[in-house]
C-alpha cells in the first residue's frame, strides 16, 4: 500500500476526481447552515443537501471536496485509536448524474490503483434488502465485475448498510461499503464486515442517495437520484501507512510529541498518560476548528458553544491529571494552527483569536477548578448512596462551571453515578427562576419614567439601524444596551472611533426617521417568520416559540418593547459621547430633547 502524508492523500483525492470532472469546491462551516436539526456538520454531504433535493450547484453535476466534520455523540470513546471529535472528509458527488456504475469503478480504481490496496485485502458490504429498498444485486454485480471475489461481497441489513440522513430529515439511501482486511483471523463463522472484532476496518462509503426521510418518519424517493460518498482522511491515513491509531499520522504526531516533552511523561506505555495525551490531542484540535471557524464559535453555556466548552474543559481537566505546565493547551493549538493554516486560510486568519479565546476559557474555568474538585471529592465522601444528586450536580454545574458530563465522569471514575433526570430538573426550575426575575427587574425600571425610557428605547432601535447604514457594515450588532430616563447607551461591534462626520451622519439618519412621524409598529410571529423577515435581534428562543417584531422606518427588530407610538414623540436625537468600550466595541451614549429646546 501507498504509504502517504495527509496533505498527499487529500490532494491525489480530488485531483482523481478532478480528472473525471468534478469541480473541486472548498469546505463549508461546521455549523449546518440548512439543518436546524444537528449542532455540526458530520458529513460531506451535509453542508450540500439543497442541492441533492434537487436545486442546480452552480459548479455543476459532479463535485468534489475535503469537508470539515464534528461529530461528538463518541466523545466518550475518545482516547482510543480511532474516534476523533473532528475529522475531515474525502467526498464525491453526483447530482443526478453518473449513478452506480461509475461510483463504485472510480472508487475501486482509486483504492487499488492510487492507494495501491491488494484486491484480496479488500472486502465491501451492499444492501441486504428490506421491505423499503430491495437487495442490491446491482452494486454486488458491480464489484464482482472488477474483480472482487464473491466471497468478499457482504449482504447486510439496513442496520449497516443504509446511510442517513444526516440530521432528523434529510436526504438518504443504501449504500455499499469498503473495507480493509487487517488479516486478523475470523473471530467467529460469521464474522463479517459488521463485527468490530477488529478484522475489517471501514474507509469509504458510497451512498446512493434516492429517498428523503420526513419529521414523520416517512421516506419518498427523490426526483433525481445521487451519488454521496465519504472517506475519513484521519482512519485511512492510518490504514494505509499500517499505524496502529489515527494519532500516529502525521495530523497528529507532533502534538502527542510536544505532549510528551511538556510533561515529561511517554506515550507509549499505552496507559492512562497516552489516553490524556490523545483526549488533549484530539479536543484542542477540534476547539481549534471550532474557534478558527468562518462562523467562529466562542465558549458558550448554548448549542455549539456548549460544546467547545466542554471539550476546552475536559482538556484542562487531563492537562491537569497529565501536570502540564500553564499554557500547554495554547502550544498544542499553535502547533495545529502552523500544520492545517495552509490548508485552511481561516485558521491562519483567525490564528489569534483562537489562542486568545482558549486562553481565556481555560482562565474562567481554572478560577474554579480546584475548588470544584475539592467539592465533588467532599459531596462523594458525603452521600450515602452510589447515586450524586442531581441538586448536587447542578451546584457543580452553576457554581463551578463544571459541564454535566464531566460530573458523570468524575463520578464513573469513583464508581459513582449521576442523578441526570434530577440535574434537568434542578436546571429547569433555575431557569424559571432566573426568567422571574429577569421580567420583574424589567417591570421595576419601567415603572420609574416608563415614556422617557420607551423613547429612548425606540430611539436606540434607530440608532442600531443607523450604524450599520452610515458605516456600511451589515456585522455591526448591539453588543450591550442600558437606558435610563435620561440616556441610552449602546455598545456595538466596530474597530476604530467615529470620525465627526460619521457621527454627525447617524445623528442625520436617526432625525430624518424620527421627522418622518412614522407609526411604530409591533407583531408577533414565530422565530422562524422573523428570520424570514430580515428582522435583526437575539435568535435564541426555541423552536416555534412567538417572538414580538418592532418595525420603526428602516428597523425591524426582535425585542420585548416598550417602545413609543410614533417617532414623532422622540424629539430630537443627539449623540453625546463616542468612545471605546472594549477590544473591538464602541459605546455611544445619546440623548433626546423636546423638538426646539436647545
Ligand atoms: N455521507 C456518507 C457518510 O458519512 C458518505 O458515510
Amino acid at each position: 500500500m501507498e504509504k502517504l502524508t495527509s496533505n498527499e492523500l487529500r490532494t491525489k483525492y480530488l485531483n482523481f476526481f478532478a480528472e473525471r470532472g468534478h469541480a473541486i469546491i472548498p469546505t463549508a462551516s461546521l455549523i449546518p447552515e440548512n439543518d436546524p436539526t444537528v449542532l455540526f456538520t458530520t458529513a460531506g454531504m451535509h453542508p450540500l443537501v439543497p442541492y441533492l433535493l434537487g436545486e442546480k450547484h452552480p459548479r455543476g453535476t459532479r463535485l468534489t471536496d475535503v469537508q470539515i466534520c464534528v461529530r461528538t455523540g463518541d466523545i466518550e470513546e475518545v482516547g482510543d485509536a480511532s474516534h476523533c471529535t473532528f475529522f475531515e472528509m474525502l467526498g464525491n458527488w453526483s447530482l443526478g448524474d453518473y449513478f452506480k456504475k461509475e461510483a463504485i469503478s472510480w472508487s475501486f480504481d482509486f483504492l487499488t490503483k492510487v492507494l495501491g490496496i491488494p484486491l484480496e485485502r479488500l472486502s465491501v458490504s451492499v444492501f441486504a434488502g428490506d421491505e423499503s429498498c430491495p437487495r442490491d444485486d446491482e452494486s454486488a454485480d458491480i464489484w464482482a465485475s472488477l474483480g472482487v471475489d464473491r466471497s468478499h461481497i457482504f449482504f447486510l441489513p439496513k442496520k449497516n448498510n443504509w446511510w442517513g440522513p444526516a440530521g432528523v430529515t434529510g436526504p438518504c439511501g443504501p449504500d455499499t461499503e469498503m473495507f480493509i482486511d487487517t488479516g486478523k483471523p475470523k473471530c467467529s463463522e460469521t464474522c463479517s464486515p459488521a463485527c468490530d472484532c477488529g478484522k475489517y476496518l471501514e474507509i469509504w462509503n458510497n451512498v446512493f442517495m434516492q429517498y428523503f426521510k420526513d419529521a414523520n418518519g416517512n421516506f419518498t424517493p427523490l426526483a433525481k437520484k445521487n451519488v454521496d460518498t465519504g472517506m475519513g482522511l484521519e482512519r485511512t491515513l492510518c490504514i494505509i501507512n499500517g499505524f496502529k491509531s489515527v494519532y500516529e499520522t502525521d495530523l497528529f504526531d507532533f502534538a502527542i510529541k510536544a505532549l510528551e516533552k511538556m510533561s515529561g511523561k511517554t506515550y507509549s506505555d499505552g496507559g492512562e498518560d497516552m489516553v490524556a495525551m490523545r483526549i488533549i490531542a484530539d479536543h484542542i484540535r477540534t476547539a481549534t476548528f471550532m474557534l478558527g471557524d468562518i462562523n467562529g464559535i466562542t465558549p458558550s453555556n448554548v448549542d455549539q458553544g456548549y460544546v467547545l466548552r466542554r471539550l476546552i474543559r475536559r482538556s484542562v481537566r487531563y492537562a491537569k491529571k497529565l501536570g502540564l505546565p500553564d499554557g500547554s493547551l495554547e502550544e498544542v493549538a499553535k502547533l495545529y494552527i502552523a500544520k492545517y493554516g495552509d490548508v485552511y486560510e481561516f485558521i491562519k486568519a483567525n490564528a489569534d483569536k483562537i489562542i486568545s479565546e482558549l486562553k481565556l476559557e481555560e482562565e474562567r474555568f481554572g478560577k474554579t477548578l480546584e475548588q470544584g474538585l475539592k467539592e465533588f471529592e467532599k459531596v462523594i465522601t458525603h452521600i450515602p448512596t452510589k447515586t450524586v444528586p442531581g441538586k448536587t450536580a447542578f451546584r457543580l454545574y452553576d457554581t463551578f462551571g463544571f459541564p454535566l458530563e464531566m460530573t458523570v465522569e468524575l463520578a464513573s471514575e469513583n464508581g459513582f453515578d449521576v442523578d441526570t433526570d434530577g440535574y434537568e430538573k434542578a436546571f429547569k426550575e433555575h431557569q424559571e427562576k432566573s426568567k422571574l426575575g429577569a421580567d420583574q427587574k424589567f417591570k421595576g425600571g419601567l415603572a420609574d419614567s416608563t415614556e422617557e425610557t420607551a423613547k429612548l428605547h425606540s430611539a436606540t432601535h434607530l440608532l442600531n439601524a443607523a450604524l450599520k447604514e452610515v458605516l456600511h457594515d451589515n456585522s455591526i450588532m448591539q453588543k450591550g444596551s442600558n437606558i435610563t430616563a435620561e440616556r441610552l447607551r449602546f455598545d456595538f461591534n466596530f474597530d476604530r472611533p467615529l470620525t465627526k462626520e460619521e457621527i454627525e451622519a447617524v445623528e442625520k439618519r436617526v432625525n430624518e426617521e424620527i421627522g418622518k412621524g412614522i407609526e411604530i409598529k409591533c407583531e408577533e410571529m414565530t422565530v422562524d417568520e422573523a428570520k424570514a423577515q430580515g428582522a435583526i435581534g437575539v435568535f435564541t428562543s426555541k423552536y416555534g416559540e412567538r417572538v414580538k417584531v418592532y418595525t420603526i422606518g428602516f428597523s425591524k427588530e426582535i425585542c420585548g418593547g416598550p417602545h413609543a407610538k410614533n417617532t414623532q414623540d422622540l424629539g430630537e436625537f443627539k449623540i453625546v459621547k463616542e468612545q471605546s468600550s472594549s477590544a473591538g466595541v464602541r459605546r455611544i451614549k445619546a440623548v433626546l430633547t423636546p423638538k426646539g429646546d436647545k
